[in-house]
C-alpha cells in the first residue's frame, strides 16, 4: 500500500509516541488533583502549552487545548458569536472546511446573518470581495488559510490587516497550513486561529486555538474550570504531551520536511506526465499559492469513486477531497465553488504527500494510475 492522504490524517511519529506513553501509565494523574500525580501531569500540559507557544510565537495564555480541529473551529466561530452584542454579521468562504461552515448554517439559525464569498477558479478569494462584503455589523471575518482539498491559500496577512483596520475579529483556520506554512502569531494580524495535531503526525482527538490576549470569546463547553475557565473537561494529558512533540519535530524539520514534499510533488508530475500524458490531466488549485504537500488532480473520463475504487484496489489510498465527504458521492463544495466544469469536478482526485513517502514511491503511483486509466477509458 501507498498512502497518499496524509490531508485527512497523519500515522503518529514514533517519537511522539514514545513521548505520549507514560502519560498513559505511571503518570496518569489528572490536571486538577492537587497530590503529586496531578502535579505532573498539571506540568506536562504546562510544559506542552511553553513549547507549543515557543514554536508559534504567542503567549502561552494565549493558548487553548481542545478536542479537535473541529472544535477549535466551532469554539472560535459559537465564542466570537456570543460576545458579538448587536452585531450579526459574519464573512466567510464558500470553500471553508464543514467545521466552519455548517457552524456557520448553525449560527443563521440562531439569527446570525453570514456572507459566503465565492473564489475564483484557483480557490483564492479576493481581498477586495472580502472589504467589499463588510457591513458596520459584521463582528467576525472567517478564512482558512489553506484549503484541504486543493492546497491553495489564501492572503491572510491582506484580510487580516483589513479586518483590523475595520474593527472586525478575523478567525483563520490553520489545520492543513501548520507544520509547512510559516506561523508567527506574533506578527500576524489574526485574532483566532485553529489547529489539529493529527495532521502534524500527533494523535487524533487533540486540538489547539489560539486567541490573541486582547480577544474574550465565551466558552464553547461549561464544566471545570480547566483551560482557565475557557474549555472545560479534564485533560488529554497523553494526546497534549504528543501535540508538543509533533509541533516540536515540525518546527526543527519544517524546511527538510518542505523540501521532500516539494520533490514527492514534482516527482507525482513528472510521473504523471510520462504515464498519462499532461493532456489527459489537470491539476486543480493555484499554481504557486499552494500548499506543497497537496496535489489535486482531474482525469476526465474516469469518475473520482471509479477511480477512487480501482486506486485502492491497486494499493494507493487517496480521496475525494475532505475526509467527511469521501465516502459519499457528493461533488466537492470546494470544487463547485471553484466553478470548474463537470467532467473536472466530478474525476477529481486529492493526493496528500507525507514524510512515510519517498520520491521512488510516486513513479511506480503514476504507473498504477496510467494502467487503471488506460483501463477505464477502453470501457
Ligand atoms: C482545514 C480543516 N479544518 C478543520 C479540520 C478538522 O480537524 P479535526 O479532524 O481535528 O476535527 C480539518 C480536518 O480535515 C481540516 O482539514
Amino acid at each position: 500500500m501507498i498512502y497518499l492522504d496524509h490531508a485527512a490524517t497523519t500515522p503518529v511519529h514514533p517519537e511522539v509516541l514514545e513521548a505520549m506513553l507514560p502519560y498513559f501509565t505511571l503518570q496518569f494523574g489528572n490536571p486538577s488533583s492537587l497530590h503529586a500525580y496531578g502535579r505532573d501531569a498539571r506540568i506536562a500540559v504546562s510544559r506542552a502549552r511553553d513549547e507549543i507557544a515557543g514554536w508559534l510565537g504567542c503567549s502561552p495564555s494565549e493558548w487553548l487545548f481542545t478536542g479537535s480541529g473541529t472544535e477549535s473551529d466551532n469554539t472560535a466561530l459559537f465564542g466570537a458569536a456570543s460576545r458579538a452584542g448587536e452585531k450579526r454579521h459574519i464573512v466567510t468562504t464558500q470553500v471553508e472546511h464543514h467545521a466552519v461552515l455548517h457552524a456557520c448554517e448553525r449560527l443563521e439559525q440562531l439569527g446570525f446573518e453570514v456572507t459566503y464569498l465565492p473564489v475564483d477558479a484557483t480557490g483564492r478569494v479576493s481581498v477586495e470581495e472580502v472589504q467589499a462584503s463588510l457591513r458596520p455589523d459584521t463582528f467576525l471575518i472567517s478564512v482558512m488559510y489553506a484549503n484541504n482539498e486543493v492546497g491553495t491559500v489564501q492572503p491572510i496577512v491582506e484580510i487580516g490587516e483589513l479586518a483590523r483596520s475595520r474593527g472586525v475579529l478575523f478567525h483563520v483556520d490553520a489545520v492543513q497550513a501548520l507544520g509547512t506554512l510559516p506561523i508567527r502569531l506574533n506578527e500576524l494580524p489574526v485574532d483566532l486561529m485553529s489547529f489539529s495535531a493529527h495532521k502534524i503526525y500527533g494523535p487524533k482527538g487533540v486540538g489547539g486555538l489560539y486567541a490573541h490576549k486582547a480577544v474574550h470569546i465565551a466558552p464553547h463547553l461549561y464544566g471545570g474550570s480547566q483551560e482557565r475557565k475557557r474549555r472545560a473537561g479534564t485533560e488529554n494529558v497523553p494526546g497534549i504531551v504528543g501535540f508538543a512533540k509533533a509541533m516540536r519535530l515540525a518546527g526543527e524539520s519544517r524546511d527538510i520536511r518542505v523540501r521532500l514534499l516539494e520533490e514527492l510533488r514534482e516527482e507525482l508530475i513528472a510521473g504523471l506526465n510520462a504515464e498519462v500524458g499532461s493532456e489527459h490531466y489537470r491539476l486543480n488549485g493555484h499554481p504557486t499559492e499552494r500548499l506543497p504537500q497537496i496535489l489535486n488532480v482531474s482525469f476526465p473520463g474516469a469518475s473520482t469513486d471509479t477511480m477512487l475504487m480501482n486506486l485502492d484496489l491497486n494499493g494507493i489510498a487517496a480521496a475525494s477531497g475532505s475526509a467527511c465527504t469521501s465516502g459519499s458521492l457528493e461533488v466537492s463544495h470546494v470544487l463547485k465553488a471553484m466553478q470548474l466544469p463537470d467532467e473536472v469536478t466530478g474525476s477529481a482526485i486529492r493526493f496528500s504527500m507525507g514524510t512515510t513517502n519517498e520520491p521512488s514511491h510516486m513513479r511506480e503511483v503514476s504507473r498504477r494510475i496510467g494502467t487503471i486509466l488506460r483501463r477505464v477509458r477502453s470501457r
